[in-house]
This record gives C-alpha cells, sequence and structure tokens, in this order.
C-alpha cells in the first residue's frame, strides 16, 4: 500500500513584497537578491493572518480538488517552524476549521525538511493500513521570525501554506532517503521566545532566523544531489525516468547546482522561488500543487521530491502520482 497523491492546494497571502520594497527597509538591491538567490518577491502575512488561517485555506483547497469530505480524512499531519501556538497544534486548530472530525492531529518540526518529513510520516502510516486517507500541509508565517533589519536573511523568507491528500491504494510506489546532523544546528537557528523569560539578558535577536548563509549553501549543494542520487541507485531507477524534481525552493543557485549534480536538465526542475521566497515547510507542497494544476503530470509519472534546512536536515523522496 501506499499513498497516492488525490489532491493539492496552496495558500498565499494576498500582500506581497517585492525586492525593492526591502531595498527600502536593508541595505540591498532588486539586482543583487535575484543574482544571488532568484527572488523576486515575496507573500507576507497581515496581523489577521496566521499560520492556521493559511493551512486551512490550502487544506480547504486541497479537499475540493481531490473531491473528498473532511470527515474522511484520517490524519492531519502540518509541518511547521511558526505555529500560531505551541498549543493547540496548528492541525488540530486545521481540524475544527475544516471539520475533520475523524483525524488525528499533531505537528512536525523538520525546519525546511518539514513538508518532505510529514509525507514520509504519512506514508508511513498509509502503507501500514493504519489509516486510510492522510491531509499533510506545510505552513508558514515566517515574516513574525525575520529580523528585518538583517539583509543576509531577510531577503530569502516569505510566507504561505501548501496542501495534499493522499489515499492508501494497492498500486503505487514511495520510497525515502533522509539524514539528520545535529552537530551542523548551529548552521540555522530560531531560539525558542518561551525560553526568553529565564535569561537576565535576552539576546532578542536569538528570536529571529539566524543563518549561516555560505554553510546551508555548501551544505545543500552537497547534500541535496547525494541523497536524490542514493535514493534513485537504492530503486534501481535512472534518472531520466523522472519527470520531475522538485526541490525545496531555497535559492536558484542551489537547485542549478544540484541539476548539474544529478546530471539532468533544469527544465526537470520546476520553481517559484521568484513568486513566494523561501517558505521552509510549505515551499515543496505549494510548488506540488502549481505543478499538478498546470496539467502536465500523468498519471504513473515519477516524482522526486527533496528538501533540506534547519537541523541540519535533507532528504528525498520518490512519489509515483
Ligand atoms: N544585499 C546586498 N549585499 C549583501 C546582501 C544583501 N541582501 N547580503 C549579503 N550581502 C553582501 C555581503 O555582506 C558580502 O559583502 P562583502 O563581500 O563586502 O563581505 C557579499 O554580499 C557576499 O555575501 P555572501 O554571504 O558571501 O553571499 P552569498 O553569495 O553566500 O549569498 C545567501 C548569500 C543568498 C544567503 C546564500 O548564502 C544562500 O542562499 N545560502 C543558503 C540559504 C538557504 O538555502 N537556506 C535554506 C534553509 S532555510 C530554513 O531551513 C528555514
Amino acid at each position: 500500500m501506499t499513498g497516492k497523491i488525490c489532491g493539492t492546494g496552496s495558500w498565499a497571502p494576498p500582500k506581497v513584497w517585492d525586492n525593492n520594497d526591502l531595498a527600502r527597509l536593508v541595505d540591498t538591491s532588486d539586482e543583487w537578491i535575484r543574482e544571488r538567490t532568484g527572488v523576486v518577491q515575496r507573500h507576507i502575512a497581515e496581523e489577521n493572518e496566521d499560520t492556521v488561517t493559511m493551512a486551512s485555506r490550502a487544506a480547504q483547497r486541497a479537499l475540493e480538488d481531490a473531491d473528498i469530505k473532511a470527515e474522511e480524512i484520517d490524519l492531519i499531519i502540518v509541518a511547521t517552524i511558526s505555529p500560531t501556538e505551541i498549543m493547540p497544534c496548528v492541525a488540530c486548530r486545521v481540524q475544527e476549521k475544516l471539520g475533520a472530525e475523524n483525524a488525528t492531529c499533531f505537528d512536525l518540526n523538520g525546519a525546511c525538511t518539514g513538508s518532505l518529513l510529514a509525507l514520509n510520516t504519512a506514508q508511513a502510516y498509509l502503507s501500514q493500513g493504519i489509516y486510510q486517507t492522510a491531509l499533510v500541509i506545510g505552513a508558514e508565517k515566517l515574516s513574525a521570525l525575520t529580523d528585518w533589519t538583517d539583509r543576509g536573511t531577510c531577503i530569502l523568507f516569505g510566507d504561505g501554506a501548501g496542501a495534499v491528500v493522499l489515499k492508501a491504494e494497492e498500486s503505487g510506489r514511495y520510497a525515502q532517503v533522509t539524514q539528520s546532523i545535529g552537530k551542523k544546528g548551529g548552521a540555522l537557528t530560531l531560539r525558542s521566545r518561551n525560553q526568553i523569560q529565564y535569561e537576565t539578558d535576552p539576546k532578542a535577536k536569538e528570536t529571529y532566523i539566524q543563518m549561516n548563509g555560505k554553510e546551508v549553501f555548501t551544505f545543500a549543494v552537497s547534500k541535496v544531489p547525494e541523497a536524490v542520487k542514493n535514493l534513485l541507485s537504492r530503486e534501481k531507477i535512472p534518472c531520466e525516468d523522472i519527470r520531475y524534481y522538485l526541490l525545496h525552493q531555497a535559492n536558484e543557485r542551489i537547485i542549478r547546482s544540484a541539476a548539474r549534480r544529478i546530471g539532468e536538465d533544469i527544465s526537470k526542475f520546476p520553481m517559484n522561488m521568484d513568486e513566494y521566497g523561501n517558505t521552509s515547510s510549505a515551499s515543496l507542497l505549494i510548488l506540488l500543487d502549481e505543478v499538478k494544476k498546470s496539467g502536465k503530470l500523468q498519471r504513473g509519472d515519477k516524482l522526486v521530491l527533496a528538501g533540506f534546512g534547519g537541523g541540519l536536515t535533507y532528504g528525498a523522496s520518490l512519489i509515483e502520482y
């Protein structure tokens, strides 16, 4: 048994900041941001739009696309590093909003690898016959966790949510490779605000995303192709058989480098960071929704999804559409 994709959805706040808007906040330029990252604009949530509302809207669209009722969902997993509340989790709030009364719900923190890890987790439940229908969501309000005075990070991130409905079916294929490198976790950090009250000298900057960009870049360009190649060689699938490679949308240069190292044409690596920036846990599922809605996917197509990010964590999964 595997979980087959039967519906996708995404949602991003209507408010958009382009690179010129950021050039008014920090010492940067549209040209620098485009050349170094591929980002042109990002969606920014208003005060009344939070991770729960974005996740629920993306999920509602995925349910409509799958043509299933909320009560049919057995499992909701939300991947996020920006939950609206610690408790209840975002998944339980989404359950309430959708009326998905039969679902078991929990959140998962895997930073930018989050939605990949959530997909893997849902697949494990579905393949064991524990649940029949799963809703996997990646949702982030990173604008609330971004230091808007730090040009090294603020140019990268955006808000949004993506969702996918999976149904257990006899046919299909799913395989995964994942790895974590906890000892390199200092390259990408975000300190919990709950911790600050215990400290005499709270360093507020630590409660925003802090990143050693070069270290993360070097990690991503080596480990993502390695994971993809390991996955395909273990599954005995030549890379030409893959219809699309969907990579976490952090940086166009990382994706171009990964394509070269995998040995595949860049046209097989759809990108949308120009519109959204890096939406962490949401990025892969927003991209999956766009690819599905483009009408270019046929049943039976093989897709590789690959993520990398805070932890450090990374991985690649193979899914037959
Ligand atoms: N505008 C203009 N100049 C800038 C900016 C900016 N926004 N940011 C840095 N610079 C300057 C630097 O100060 C430096 O100047 P100097 O040469 O005078 O010292 C110069 O530009 C080069 O800086 P680098 O940091 O070397 O730039 P780099 O080419 O490495 O690009 C970037 C930086 C875009 C952040 C890149 O390192 C990157 O994309 N890293 C990966 C980030 C990532 O993928 N994160 C994903 C995980 S996110 C998650 O898990 C939540």
